[in-house]
């Protein structure tokens, strides 16, 4: 038996592959990804070999590119965000680890893939639909589900009898969860628990405090194509780089913060903080540039399906059909969005100052104040706004009559 694991070098995953090797007596294969989460890949893959993998069923994966291009900048089209607030930077990653996973099995000729995520959250479901949506006859192995290490030193216990190198500051509590990426690090548990209670700053990882960042503005311009950011101040960027550049410009100036009480898929409430640097630049820039370049008729029936799409990515169901459907509208929407965007970074701030499009459509002649335009006339007005009254007059003349 032959199993696929998602595994990223730290405690967990490599307690999951060793109780994967000893439990199931899997010869096991590990899936290592760089999705920009700041780690070198070097270290997971000699843990790995550590623990007996043999180098042929190492497998490890530069993402970044295609993690921007195919996930993070379809969903930031829709301006996805979920709850009114979360940029999805966990739920939109689970998919490509997923897909890659299942690739990788059905080269290896395993029937089985493995995650660590635990069995109360929304990550097990991300992955697990995905794994059945790419490969229906999936044996689907979670860990955290079926095994009794029901403890952190119980966990600790196993480890250590099975030499698993434990780092330093794992050995006692580590004090809250995190997971990473390009577009987010995410932070949950334990000393973040209480919900009333500020996030310690020890936290933060992404993101400077807004109280340390410069006096100074920084001011920055993001060129779109077709709804996608394709450079910074005029010069052209690959997907991954864009990123990583507004993240750097979004950490030194305190951007990009958040600290959340969400509704988890599975029926209960989490608080966690998150930092979205990049993300949160990105999303006030693609904005500006729809403001200018969509209809209103369009923009606000995106807006509208939102909340839906956002949902979907949240829920796990990136590969349904319901989620392909509303991004072929999405997509046709950005067929204009084309421009460029001006903006000022200044702590924790993202202040759109300029947007221009060669597709613009706005009409200074016919917004303006001064003398205007003759494709308006303001007696159109009186009517459209008494039409419109008229249902209100009705209502206001019952209310009069009825003493109301
Ligand atoms: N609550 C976020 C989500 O469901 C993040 C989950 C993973 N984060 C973590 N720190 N383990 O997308
Ligand atoms: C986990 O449960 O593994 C992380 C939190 C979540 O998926 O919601």
């Amino acid at each position: 038996k032959k199993v696929v694991l998602a595994y990223s070098g730290g405690l967990d995953t490599s307690i999951i592959l060793k109780w994967l090797q000893t439990t199931y007596g899997c010869e096991v294969v590990t899936f290592t990804a760089d999705l920009g989460q700041g780690e070198e890949l070097g270290p997971a893959r000699d843990k790995a070999l550590l623990l007996g993998i043999k180098p042929e069923n190492i497998y490890m994966d530069d993402l970044r590119e295609t993690f921007v291009k195919d996930y993070v900048f379809p969903m930031f089209r829709a301006n996805a965000m979920y709850e009114g607030l979360y940029l999805l930077g966990t739920s939109i990653a689970r998919p490509l680890i997923a897909k890659r996973q299942i690739e990788i099995a059905e080269a290896v000729g395993a029937d089985a893939v493995s995650h660590g995520a635990t069995g109360k959250g929304n990550d097990q479901v991300r992955f697990e639909l995905s794994y059945y949506a790419l490969k229906p006859d999936v044996t689907v192995i979670a860990p955290w589900r079926e095994w009794d290490l029901s403890s952190r030193t119980k966990l600790i216990e196993f480890a250590e009898a099975h030499q698993i190198p434990i780092a330093k500051n794992k050995r006692g509590e580590a004090p809250f969860s995190v997971d990473a990426n390009l577009l987010h690090a995410s932070s949950e548990g334990m000393v973040l628990e209480d919900p009333a209670e500020e996030v310690p700053d020890y936290v933060y990882s992404r993101t400077d405090g807004p109280e340390s960042a410069p006096d100074k503005a920084t001011y920055i311009t993001i060129d779109f194509k077709e709804g996608d950011a394709v450079g910074i101040d005029g010069k052209a960027l690959s997907p991954a780089t864009i990123l990583t550049q507004l993240n750097e410009l979004g950490k030194v100036n305190g951007i990009g913060r958040l600290d959340l009480v969400e509704n988890r898929f599975v029926g209960m409430k989490s608080r966690g903080m998150y930092e979205t640097p990049g993300g949160t630049i990105l999303y006030m820039a693609h904005r500006a540039i729809e403001s200018i370049t969509l209809d209103r008729g369009a923009a606000h029936l995106k807006d509208e399906l939102m909340p839906k799409y956002a949902e979907l990515i949240y829920n796990g169901f990136w590969f349904s059909p319901e989620r392909e459907l509303l991004q072929g509208l999405i997509d046709k929407s950005q067929q204009y969005v084309t421009g460029t965007v001006r903006l000022k970074l200044y702590k924790g701030n993202v202040i759109v100052v300029g947007r221009e499009s060669p597709y613009s459509l706005y009409d200074k002649e016919l917004v303006t104040f001064e003398e205007g335009a003759v494709a308006y006339d303001h007696r159109d007005a009186q009517g459209f706004i008494k039409l419109n009254a008229l249902r209100l007059r009705t209502l206001a003349q019952r209310k009069k009559k009825m003493g109301l």
